[in-house]
């Protein structure tokens, strides 16, 4: 059956990455948004790495494009089929008025075959081309292998990686590339080239796609209530946004802890947050950080003032963490401290719920409406349920996706939405299930018995690299 015209150049053919495929969707979906597009997404094993879309126009597939980090590149779909015979009648059935444009003898091109799970020889993927209907696509200009106006792809999928590739494809794709997504910006913000890192540094493609599943634009206020070295401050002022954050740890946010890079015996004198947003050219989107307790947000005004916000608060692996008490009972008057009474900061252990709770507790009352909160959750993944995360009657849960940490563990991306205004009335935020109720995250970690084996075998380096390898606290 032939093809209607419309229908042709509205089809368009993602080509995702192949890392993080449990945020794919979350964040195609999240960009969509953030552009105001209501896209059908179909459902799909999420290992297939490709995906036929119907989009409205090629500035939807543009602004896409402009911010996806799991996107590898987007190419407006010719023809699909499951075996090559398939693929060819698909092409023939094209509309004239369709691919004449192409064809004129100043349209320059080149074709690439491109397979997934198989490799292909220079000679297979000769015999690929050569095999086109050339009778369809009567491409009259010349052939630019370098600055080609038009790049024509073969696409082949042999199944999911880490399988046994199929014989044949399981699909074939014909498709002409319109644009790349923003794979370059891992490199171009990659941690090892930032001025001041920390041992839990969030690594620059995660930070970026938690700033797009996290609906972050233009103008917005972004806020980290542990802020760290401000990795995700950064991946959110790329997109020019305001950013603030804070953290418990002054000798962080003043780097005047201990280095992170292992060649490096002193931290220089101007690291800090300020001089990462300013190494990007975007200091003037940072506005600070502050030194405060994520326990205790009184230091607020009750009023809503983030437009997101984006977190990884502390696993507690590396020590167990921490909030601020008070030194004395005494010095307290119905929860509040005496006047003139002598407040020391005191370290109280803050258990993982109590945080997850607290974070829920603060975006409910902070957050403007439809503003997002995105922070990990760290699981055990044999006893993870989802009734394990919090629940907040302001906050609805928009997506839950997994990133492994090792065969045991691993830690959850989980978005929310803030749907409902806070009012006094509103009731605080509830775990049905406690995940951290008889172990902490620190036990879950080191009852793991391989990696139990090898810091007996190794020694406490293994371990401090292990942790540095996960990024986690
Ligand atoms: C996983 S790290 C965040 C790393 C950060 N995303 C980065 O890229 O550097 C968690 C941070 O929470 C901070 N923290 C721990 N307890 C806190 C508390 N009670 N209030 C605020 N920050 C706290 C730690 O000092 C640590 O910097």
């Amino acid at each position: 059956m032939a093809l209607t015209k419309r229908a042709i150049p509205r089809k368009y053919l993602i080509h995702f990455a192949n890392e993080h495929l449990d945020f794919r969707i979350a964040e195609l979906k999240s960009i969509f948004k953030t552009f105001n597009y209501e896209i059908n997404i179909p459902d799909k094993d999420v290992r297939d790495p490709f995906m036929i879309l119907e989009l409205p126009s090629l500035d939807c597939v543009k602004s896409v494009a402009s911010r996806a980090i799991l996107i590898r590149s987007v190419y407006e779909l010719w023809a699909h089929g499951t075996t090559f015979e398939d693929l060819n009648n698909a092409l023939r059935q094209l509309p004239k008025d369709f691919v004449e444009p192409h064809t004129s003898r100043l349209e320059t091109f080149k074709f690439q075959v491109t397979s997934f799970n198989k490799s292909l020889s220079n000679k297979q993927k000769r015999d690929r081309i050569e095999c086109l209907p050339s009778d369809v696509l009567d491409f009259q200009g010349k052939v630019d292998l370098k600055n080609a106006k038009h790049i024509y792809h073969i696409l082949e999928y042999y199944g999911p990686f880490g399988h046994d590739p199929t014989d044949q494809p399981v699909d074939v794709y014909f498709a002409k590339w319109i644009t790349d997504g923003q794979r370059d910006k891992i490199n171009e913000f990659h941690l090892q080239k930032r001025h001041f890192i920390a041992n839990t540094s969030m690594d620059a493609g995660l930070s970026m796609i938690m700033a797009n599943i996290g609906g972050v634009k233009k103008d917005m206020l972004v806020f980290d209530p542990f802020v760290g070295s401000g990795s995700l401050l950064v991946a959110a002022a790329i997109h020019e946004a305001y950013v603030l954050g804070q953290d418990l740890d002054y000798l962080l946010l003043h780097a005047k802890a201990r280095p992170s890079r292992c060649n490096e015996k002193k931290r220089a004198q101007d690291e800090s947050i300020r001089s990462n947003l300013r190494q990007y050219g975007m200091e003037k989107y940072y506005i600070d950080a502050l030194v405060a307790d994520s326990s205790r947000p009184g230091l607020w005004r009750e009023i809503t003032l983030f437009d997101a916000i984006i977190t990884d608060p502390p696993y507690g692996i590396r020590e167990g963490a921490k909030k601020v008490g008070l030194h004395d009972k005494d010095s307290l008057i119905n929860g509040e401290i005496k006047p003139g009474a002598q407040h020391f900061p005191q370290r109280l252990d803050y258990h993982l719920s109590d945080i997850f709770k607290d974070l829920l507790n603060f975006s409910a009352k902070y957050l403007h409406k439809n503003g997002r909160l995105v922070y990990w959750f760290p699981v055990n993944i044999q006893t993870y349920s989802p009734d394990n995360i919090p629940t907040h009657p302001c906050l609805q849960l928009v997506h839950n996706c997994e990133q492994k940490l090792n065969t045991r563990l691993s830690r959850r991306l989980i978005t929310m939405e803030k749907f409902r205004d806070f009012t006094e009335d509103t009731k605080e935020a509830v775990i049905q299930v406690d995940h951290f109720e008889t172990s902490t995250f620190r036990d879950m970690y080191f009852n793991d018995n391989n990696l139990q084996k090898e810091r007996q075998n190794d020694g406490q380096n293994k371990l401090s690299s292990d942790l540095n390898k996960l990024n986690v606290t």
